[in-house]
């Protein structure tokens, strides 16, 4: 994963370095470091650590003046978090300085044959190779040197590098990894994603997979991978820095959580038109797309694969067309048997998953269809897909996912109205009833986010158990899911969900004498075979969480604490019974005294297989 980050202009480049790295630091946050182009050379400050350690470490240096440097955050993939293993890494002479988001494939083929010519290695990581290696290849041309060490390099990567010699200069490229460059007046900046330029300009370029680029102040040249110019398209941040900011809230999880209502809502608002019928004719979803269609594959990762399993409930239950979900990782190893008769969606909060992005591409070249549900602006997937519908659930900060979960989900609705109503499996009336509801769900999830104190409340009672069990049927088990997922990565709980049919053939045997079970009962056509399910768990001892939206009597031995949401159709109810989840793991998270923010191990956005 990583974060990268670069700037050359006027102005000091560490603050703005600084800056840049802390809106990166959800990229990976286990070291960072800086190199600047100082007086007589370079200049590198690295550490073990967050951002915080190294902006400390930086300003125990004195005054440092400089006009143009790179900034490193790492998620570790080649050798332990450590000083060493940090980026940037120097050339031999200290005349190069390189950092890098990716892997080298075959960095040991690199590092041994650099070994033989004399380099001596001060780290384990593949990265390094790279640093000696366009050193090796540097005669006074950064974009020559680049574009020879590309041909020597396998893997993924966004690099990007300062010379000594070559004053005000940064030197990019990328490869299956991502790169913008933000235009300012009188400085530039390159980075891993958006936010990180929003500290000097809302205009920037996308960078396309060889493309090596030379950013001076002035100046932003873009070239092929045989060196002839590019002439890129520059597009503009449609958001404001407000929005990858906390704005009062103790944390970014708990903002955008609270963000839900308005996320669904932007995500729906321009889809459905005068007549009150879906409409993604602007995304080219439109026709008879789905008509001939044989099979619907989902695939993504994460959460994005549990708002596909929710996806798939109301596609097939509403347009009546068999529908693969499978998680990225696999999917793109099982030589799938997709071709042009069936259409894959694909989703990703970053569009950058490397292994979304290697399905998308299988995919696409066995000639499927290809639509990308997506929402980072000019993202990888994004521009490979053959259709893309954006989630406008704007900049999501927090680690794990929430708002970007549930403008999934509502693209996912609207996807299968749309199915639906080609197919004829639905008449325009239904959808257009179906799409009133859609207009109503954020103020439904508004509603819903009330269960907050009370959550707060259970979380207090619970926060100290070790194991937990989530439990649901059709759609509740979809949510059910992504809320156990939750737990795990914010409050560090080990957490299973299971359908509740299921859990009778082996993991009830983990069931004893206070196991919190959350159980999710928002389906009515299910609540009867729901009900038996938790019954049967109370009665071993659980203690059982009920999220139902149902009116029907509660006795004490179904459960002990019941969490009421409003009623709502039941293919889209796990953007409600998913919010007292969200809840759950936040407070829990809170209360065993997690950062919520930055969990453990974990980076939001997953470039490496
Ligand atoms: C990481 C994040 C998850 C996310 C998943 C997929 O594991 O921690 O929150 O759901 O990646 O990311 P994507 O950007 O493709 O949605």
């Amino acid at each position: 994963m990583c974060g990268i980050v670069g700037f050359t202009g006027k102005r000091q480049a560490v603050p703005v370095l600084l800056e840049g790295l802390y809106t990166l630091e959800y990229r990976g946050y286990d070291s960072a470091g800086v190199c600047l182009q100082v007086k007589d050379g370079l200049k590198t400050i690295k550490t073990k650590g967050r951002i915080k350690v190294l902006e400390d470490k930086i300003a125990g240096q004195g005054e440092i003046s400089s006009t143009c440097g790179i900034g490193h955050t790492r998620w570790a993939t080649h050798g332990a978090p450590s000083d060493r293993n940090s980026h940037p890494h120097d050339s031999m002479d200290g005349r190069v300085s390189l950092v890098h988001n990716g892997i080298i494939e075959n960095y040991l083929e690199l590092r041994s044959r650099l070994t033989e010519k004399g380099v001596e290695f001060k780290s384990d990581t593949d990265t390094e190779a790279v640093a000696h290696l366009f050193a090796s290849h540097f005669h006074g041309d950064g974009v020559a040197a680049m574009l020879d060490t590309c041909r020597e390099l396998k893997g993924s990567y966004a690099l990007a590098v300062i010379c000594a010699d070559n004053k005000g200069e940064l030197i990019c490229t990328r490869h299956d990894n991502p790169l913008i460059v933000g235009i300012g007046e009188g400085e530039n900046m390159i980075a891993s994603d958006i936010p990180a330029i929003m500290g000097i300009t809302k205009n920037f370029i996308v960078i396309d997979d060889g493309e090596v680029v030379r950013v001076t102040p002035d100046r932003v040249e873009v070239f092929d991978r045989n060196g002839a110019p590019v002439t890129k398209e520059v597009q503009t941040v449609n958001w404001d820095i407000e929005g990858a900011q906390k704005g009062g809230y103790d944390h970014f999880m708990i903002k955008e959580i609270m963000e839900q209502p308005k996320a669904f809502k932007d995500t729906v608002a321009l889809r459905i038109n005068e007549k009150g019928l879906p409409d993604l004719g602007a995304e080219g979803v439109t026709g008879d797309i789905f008509k001939n269609i044989r099979n619907i594959h989902i695939v993504a990762c994460g959460s994005a694969y549990y708002a596909g399993l929710a996806g798939k409930v109301a596609l097939e239950r509403l347009a009546r067309i068999p529908v693969i979900a499978n998680v990225a990782s696999e999917f793109r190893y099982s030589d799938p048997i997709i071709d042009k008769n069936d259409m894959c969606i694909v989703i990703s909060q970053s569009g950058e998953t490397a292994d979304t992005l290697a399905a998308l591409r299988e995919a696409k070249a066995r000639g499927a269809v290809t639509v990308a549900v997506v929402n980072v602006l000019a993202s990888s997937a994004a521009r490979e897909a053959d259709h893309v519908i954006y989630t406008w659930a704007g900049p999501e900060i927090a680690v794990a996912t929430t708002k970007a979960y549930s403008a999934q989900l509502a693209v996912m609705y609207l996807l299968a109205l749309e199915a639906a109503r080609q197919r004829g499996e639905m008449s325009d009336e239904q959808a257009a009833s179906y799409c009133q509801s859609l207009k109503e769900m954020p103020s439904l999830i508004e509603k819903t986010l009330e269960v907050s104190g009370q959550i707060k409340e259970l979380a207090q009672l619970y926060y100290k158990q070790n194991d937990a069990f989530f439990i649901g049927r059709g759609i509740d088990y979809m949510a059910a899911q992504e809320g156990s997922l939750k737990l795990k990565e914010i409050a560090y709980v080990h957490s299973e969900a299971y359908a509740g049919g299921e859990l009778k053939h082996g993991p009830i045997s983990l069931i004893e004498d206070g196991t919190p079970v959350i159980a999710l009962a928002c389906d009515e056509s299910l609540y009867e075979k729901q009900i038996s399910n938790i019954k049967s768990v109370k009665a071993r001892g659980a203690r059982v969480i009920l999220i139902t939206n149902g009116d029907f009597d509660i006795d004490p031995d179904m459960c002990d604490h019941v969490v009421k949401l409003p009623k709502c159709p039941y293919f889209m109810s796990a953007s409600l019974s998913v919010i007292p989840a969200q809840f759950l793991s936040y407070y829990i998270g809170v209360f065993r005294g997690c950062d919520i923010d930055k969990p453990r191990n974990l980076a939001k956005s997953v470039t490496v297989e």
